[in-house]
């Protein structure tokens, strides 16, 4: 095994290694799997996922059909927030491996043909950051509080500088001790206590992305996801919100926000997009943006700006024909009108799995998170996973690109029913117990075997950092692999149809008449797909043929709940 001693050569001379598969615009249609790394696959034993169990399961990730991974943190931290709190944003978290092994990992999956983007965090750092370490020991009005947004209290100092809340509960704001021990400054945390936020007004701040961009640019990687790209900038007077919009994370409001998505952030991406542009290979960015509308996304993906953005329209979609449809619609225009094209997601690690989503009674919205696990009722799994699967199918007949959340693909329920004691998330605490919060979508993946660990580890290890449902038995990558009617195998084949039929990718859909609770999408070359949600069962086609169904079609019909893909 390669030990920390490794890492100081690789850190002053990285090798410049070349990226998977040139090809211009790669990811504009591209599927990439979300890989949550404490809870894919433990190579060492410890019960926490890491890179070595990661390098041991890319043949698996490979064998899927996908483009790319998006690894999400894996930097040296605190761990806060789960690694969004980043110590150091040139290295790896030794619970997870060594910068080595990282460049390992992405020669070898370049090697199977697989992209790698990683998770770039610029909006706060670690308080175990130098930086902030720095700021703490010397004190108000030094340069090194200036990096990040430190401020007097209101009154006698005792009171927060603004009413701002944090997205995980509680103040954004909390008092720093001086380095001589008094009371002092306030610093802005939208996210937990452990995550001061950056000043994106300064210079320095610009400058060490810029180089953090590079460090992993120059080691092969092939571009970021930018964890809440839209919050970099603050309004320079910290106004209270006042009540007029408590800057929800999922609904920042249509007016302009002190601190979501304001204007001047687009300046940052247009340079971000310059040094990505410098590689002969291109590099992208997917940014993470929850935005008020379609058309305020589009605005991240402008030329000459980021790559992609997810666009997170499903995740508060109910399973309802004419709001699906009417979000795929909203969606497409706004960003075919900057000419760029939609990234779908289904799930991914702050939301609830779909499959438990969709097998609730449908709502008219989700909200987001984890209040919608409690919200509506018990989830009838059996009805989600037959909703998952035609979702997966729509997903991934619609133009542009997707992200399969790890697990998805083995048709993983949320986990709901986790002991407290266990809760990771920052959100369960802050919010004084009223919220669960994520980890019942992070719950360690299923390999083989029929009871818990199921694999995750080697023989021998230790539990995993979350315990598994024994009901996932039935959902390991083993108990599905060759079992036709399987999630895994309706995965696999519809990835494959996806790269047989590139018009399944970027391109024209028109949308073809079909009963009232039923969508019916034309691409290019007669591909057709049908979903039906909740109409009476739909005939096929005369003279079509199907390539993928999401369930039986029996008589030739399509049932409520069911996805058809079809060739005219
Ligand atoms: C979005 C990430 O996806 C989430 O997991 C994290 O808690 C916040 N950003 C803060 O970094």
């Amino acid at each position: 095994m390669q030990t920390k001693a490794d890492t100081p050569a690789a850190l002053s001379q990285p090798t410049l290694v070349p990226a998977a598969r040139p090809a211009a615009d790669w990811w504009r249609d591209a599927v990439i799997y979300q890989v949550y790394p404490r809870s894919f696959a433990d190579g060492n034993g410890d019960g926490m996922g890491d890179l070595a169990g990661l390098r041991a399961r890319l043949p698996y990730v490979a064998g899927l059909g996908v483009d790319a991974i998006w690894i999400n943190p894996w930097y040296p931290s605190p761990m806060a927030d789960a690694g969004y709190d980043v110590s150091d944003y040139r290295d790896v978290e030794p619970m997870f491996g060594t910068l080595a092994e990282a460049e390992s990992l992405i020669v070898e999956a370049h090697e199977r043909g697989l992209r790698v983007l990683l998770d770039i965090v610029p909006n706060h750092t670690s308080s175990e950051h130098p930086w902030f370490k720095a700021a703490l020991a010397v004190g108000p009005g030094s340069r090194a509080r200036r990096r990040f947004i430190f401020r007097p209290g209101r009154g006698d100092g005792s009171e927060p500088p603004n009413d701002w809340p944090s997205v995980f509960g509680g103040s954004a704001w909390t008092r720093v001790s001086e380095p001589d021990g008094a009371p002092g400054e306030w610093y802005l945390h939208l996210f937990d206590v452990g995550q001061p936020d950056l000043n994106w007004e300064d210079r320095e701040v610009r400058a060490e992305f810029e180089s953090i961009l590079r460090f992993w640019f120059d080691r092969g990687v092939d571009g970021f996801r930018i964890d809440v790209a839209n919050s970099l900038f603050k309004h320079p007077e910290l106004p209270d919100l006042a009540g007029r919009n408590q800057g929800s994370y999922a609904d920042p409001g249509s007016e302009e926000h002190p601190f979501w998505d304001r204007d001047v952030v687009h300046d940052v991406y247009r340079e971000w997009r310059a040094v990505a542009d410098e590689y002969p290979d291109p590099r992208v960015f997917v940014a993470e943006a929850w935005v008020h509308s379609p058309e305020r996304l589009a605005r991240y993906v402008r030329p000459g700006q980021l790559h992609s953005a997810f666009n997170f329209d499903f995740l508060l979609t109910p399973w309802r024909a004419p709001l699906l449809r009417a979000g795929i619609d909203e969606v497409l225009a706004a960003l075919r009108a900057v000419g760029s094209e939609p990234t779908w997601v289904l799930s991914n690690h702050d939301t609830v799995r779909h499959l438990t989503r969709l097998g609730r009674p449908q709502p008219e919205r989700f909200d987001r998170g984890a209040p919608q696990a409690v919200a509506h009722g018990e989830p009838d799994l059996e009805l989600g996973t037959r909703r998952a699967r035609a979702a997966a199918m729509l997903m991934l007949a619609l133009p542009g690109g997707a992200y399969v959340y790890q697990g998805e693909e083995l048709g993983l329920w949320e986990v709901e029913d986790l002991p407290d004691e266990l809760l990771q998330d920052p959100t369960w605490e802050r919010s004084g117990h009223a919220h669960r919060g994520r980890d019942g979508c992070r719950v360690p993946l299923p390999w083989s075997g029929d009871r818990p660990p199921f694999g995750f580890g080697p023989p021998g290890a230790r539990e995993p950092w979350l315990p598994q449902p024994a009901a996932w038995a039935k959902h390991t990558v083993e108990a599905q692999t060759g079992r036709p009617d399987s999630m895994l195998e309706l995965y696999r084949a519809a990835l494959r149809i996806r790269r047989e039929h590139p018009a399944l990718g970027s391109g024209r859909l028109e949308w073809r008449e079909a009963p009232a609770g039923a969508l019916a999408i034309e691409r290019s070359h007669g591909l057709l797909c049908i979903v039906n949600v909740d109409a009476d069962p739909i005939p096929l086609p005369p003279g079509a043929t199907v390539l993928l169904a999401s369930g039986p079609l029996p008589d030739g019909l399509v049932p409520a709940d069911t996805a058809v893909w079809l060739r005219a």
